[in-house]
């Protein structure tokens, strides 16, 4: 068994010491977080084929792809809210692939969704509470109060103010903070900044990248491309259901400038290139066969 699955056992919520230790390095050098073979479908509609990938412990992982690609349906097959179909999801050894999502939860994979999950009639610091006594308890969710406050200001301010009165921006800013709250092993974001503000992204960064040097492994699905390989270690391109390319983000870099023109970074060596027309179209033929 490995210090996850105790972690589980032992009570509720998390072990938050064992996350707060084990960010490093798994001894055996096994990938926090495997996905093998992962089809997934709604209902007869088939999202995901084949996807296979690995977020190596303390990492950052950008996880890319045009509209429709499947960057949420992986998101959601990791956080055990869509079922994969065949395939397997392992954490840190374990096979958590048929765990319901509270479980997963628990193991210390914590899921920031697309869109707002506040809940509109309570305060800012209520909303932070409730959500943070379900994973850690009454007793331990002091300290994720001063987590999600320190990770955001604007939010500690506001904290006796109604969620659903709060600024759009605000209120994505409190759903990540609901996240943020709790110590996770592996946080998956998944476009949390659509829509924000300029000022308001650069304090999202701010926060994932706070949360990145607490030792939590990060798996971040972002239309800011330039900005989100600008701070991951790995990236995985998905297209149309399919992985086109994984790698370091140098080795993935001319694949993202030729299937995501628009979105190709603009720093580094990816600059010149910002002005080539790629031959191939966005959301086409993938580069590079699957990395099967
Ligand atoms: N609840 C659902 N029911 C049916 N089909 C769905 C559902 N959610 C997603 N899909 C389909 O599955 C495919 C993958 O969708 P997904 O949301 O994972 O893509 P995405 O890469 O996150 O796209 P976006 O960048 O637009 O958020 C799409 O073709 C989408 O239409
Ligand atoms: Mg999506």
């Amino acid at each position: 068994m490995s210090a996850v699955v105790t972690g589980i056992d032992a009570g509720p919520g998390i072990d938050a010491t064992a996350v707060a230790q084990g960010a490093r390095s798994l001894a055996d050098g096994r990938p926090l977080l495997e996905l093998r073979r992962v089809e997934a479908s709604y209902g007869p509609y088939r999202a995901l084929f084949g996807v296979s990938f690995t977020v190596p412990e303390g990492s950052v992982v950008a996880l890319v792809g045009s509209n429709g690609a499947g960057k949420s349906t992986v998101a959601r097959v990791v956080s055990g809210l869509v079922r994969a179909k065949a395939g397997s999801v392992w954490l840190a050894g374990s096979e958590i692939t048929r765990w319901p999502a509270w479980r997963i939860a628990r193991a210390g994979i914590a899921h920031a969704p697309e869109g707002r999950s506040v809940l509109a009639s309570l305060t800012v610091e209520e909303n932070l509470e409730l959500a943070a006594r379900a994973l850690l308890g009454r007793r331990r969710s002091k300290g994720a109060l001063d987590r999600a406050f320190g990770a955001f200001g604007r939010l500690a301010e506001r904290r006796h103010q109604l969620a659903g009165t709060l600024s759009g921006g605000e209120q994505r800013m409190l759903s990540l903070a609901k996240v943020l709250a709790v110590p996770a092993r592996l946080l998956v974001v998944d476009e949390l900044s659509l829509g924000l503000a300029p000022a308001v992204v650069d304090e999202v960064f701010g926060a994932l990248r706070a949360v990145r040097d607490a030792g939590t492994s990060l798996l971040v699905v972002e239309q800011h491309v330039d900005r989100v390989l600008a701070m991951a270690d790995r990236a995985v391109v998905l297209v149309r259901g399919r992985v086109a390319a994984e790698g370091s983000v140098a080795e993935v870099l001319p694949v993202v400038a030729r299937l995501l023109p628009q979105r190709a970074p603009v720093a580094g060596a990816a600059s010149s290139s910002a002005q080539h027309r790629s031959p191939q179209q966005p959301g086409g033929r993938p580069g590079r066969p699957d990395a099967e």
